[in-house]
């Protein structure tokens, strides 16, 4: 009896230090596992999961266990729920992941609450970063990726624009923002339309497009299989015999669906990340990334996983180790590194990046499509947010 009892306070002693070695760091993520945007979810978790794997599984000297929860995509419900059991359940010191803007706005006042420090790997609103003070976003901002093209397409003899974008957030950012900064360079809009967040059928859109004859069509559509879908109407009603040029963000053309698009050369785009982006880093990570995931091609989306997960070790080098909200948004405002894109900083006025945008154009590049980049702007901020 005796011994039996010192075994079990014996057992419970090194059970309780083992795990609290192992799972010193708990990271909750938010993401769409399953549904149409699961891709999102696996390319960020891929992005993760590399940085760890390159860190023996370690952030600042803690040990990482990532907990992994599918909130489905636009579910912000679900998304909800998914962060409230991590936070009470499995008592998560940091929140992230968030692949679609409904699900960050939905968590916002959560990690509010909470003080858990919530790092936005996607969702990409200009005004996900309001949503709560303890938001970092290590991804992008709608504006930002938007102005450059727009800026591009003024100067590179496009006068007349039809625009279409997802009739949700970041579509609504893209549209105001291409239309701002279009017209104030001289251009003119010659028609706007909304599509719905799923599936859409674009052939009404792409026949009303066409008749009105534009230089270009600008897009914003969620990554994926809606842009192949779209480019394929652009090539088969003819806009692009026509002389109809599609510009876009980045988003269109991601690495991940680009193989899937048929023809998708001379695509011209603003954008934060290529595969091509020419680097020794990012070539070291592009290598690493098609060790690690044979047949994936990285995107956009697995760097900003990788780099979220990099910011949140640089945050506990910086703090020795503190987690709590205050302490952790207080070391990681003015935060640089260089990341497979390029260098990138978190801004300490609003906890969003900083980065340099790329003009690409899609190029067949030794037999395989890539956005290749020729024009750069430096340290590009949400222009949202820098006006005000
Ligand atoms: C978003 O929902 O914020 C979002 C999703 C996909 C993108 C960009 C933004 O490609």
């Amino acid at each position: 009896m005796r011994f039996s009892k010192t075994f079990t306070a014996v057992a419970l002693a090194f059970g309780v230090t083992s795990a609290a070695q192992a799972a010193d760091l708990k990271i909750g993520m938010v993401l769409p596992m399953s549904g149409p945007f699961a891709p999102y979810g696996e390319q960020i978790l891929n992005g993760a999961r590399l940085y760890l794997e390159q860190n023996q599984q370690k952030l600042g000297d803690r040990t990482v266990e990532l907990i992994v929860k599918d909130d489905t995509g636009v579910a912000p419900a679900v998304s909800r729920r998914a962060a409230q059991e991590l936070v009470n359940r499995d008592k998560v010191d940091i929140l992230a992941g968030f692949g679609l803007t409904p699900s960050a706005f939905s968590v916002g006042p959560l990690a509010t609450q909470a003080k858990v420090p919530m790092i936005v790997m996607n969702a990409a609103t200009s005004s996900v970063t309001e949503k709560s003070p303890y938001i970092v976003r290590t991804s992008m901002a709608l504006p930002q990726i938007t102005a450059p093209i727009a800026s591009w397409a003024a100067k590179n003899d496009i006068k007349k624009v039809y625009t279409l974008v997802a009739d949700y957030g970041p579509g609504h950012d893209a549209e105001k923002q291409f239309v701002e900064t279009f017209t104030e360079a001289g251009g003119e809009i010659v028609g706007q339309v909304r599509t719905p967040v799923g599936n859409p059928d674009f052939a009404p859109f792409l026949q009303r497009i066409k008749d009105s004859n534009p230089d270009a069509v600008f897009l914003f559509v969620p990554a994926g299989e809606q842009g192949v879908a779209f480019l394929k109407g652009y090539q088969e009603r003819g806009l692009a015999a026509e002389g109809i040029k599609l510009i876009s963000t980045g988003d269109l053309t991601d690495e991940d669906v680009l193989d899937a698009m048929g023809d998708a050369v001379g695509v011209m785009t603003s954008f934060h990340y290529a595969e091509a982006h020419d680097s020794e880093l990012n070539k070291q990570y592009v290598q690493s990334y098609y060790k690690a995931y044979p047949g994936k091609r990285p995107n956009f989306m697995s760097v900003a996983g990788y780099d979220g997960m990099q910011l949140i070790d640089a945050v506990l080098k910086k703090n020795g180790g503190d987690t709590s909200g205050d302490a952790f948004i207080e070391a990681a405002k003015g935060l640089s590194w260089e990341s497979p894109r390029g260098q990138v900083a978190i801004d300490p006025e609003t906890r969003d990046i900083v980065q340099d945008i790329y003009i690409r154009e899609v190029k067949e590049v030794d037999g395989k499509l890539q956005n290749v980049e020729f024009d750069r702007l430096p340290e590009f901020k949400d222009p949202v947010k820098a006006k005000n």
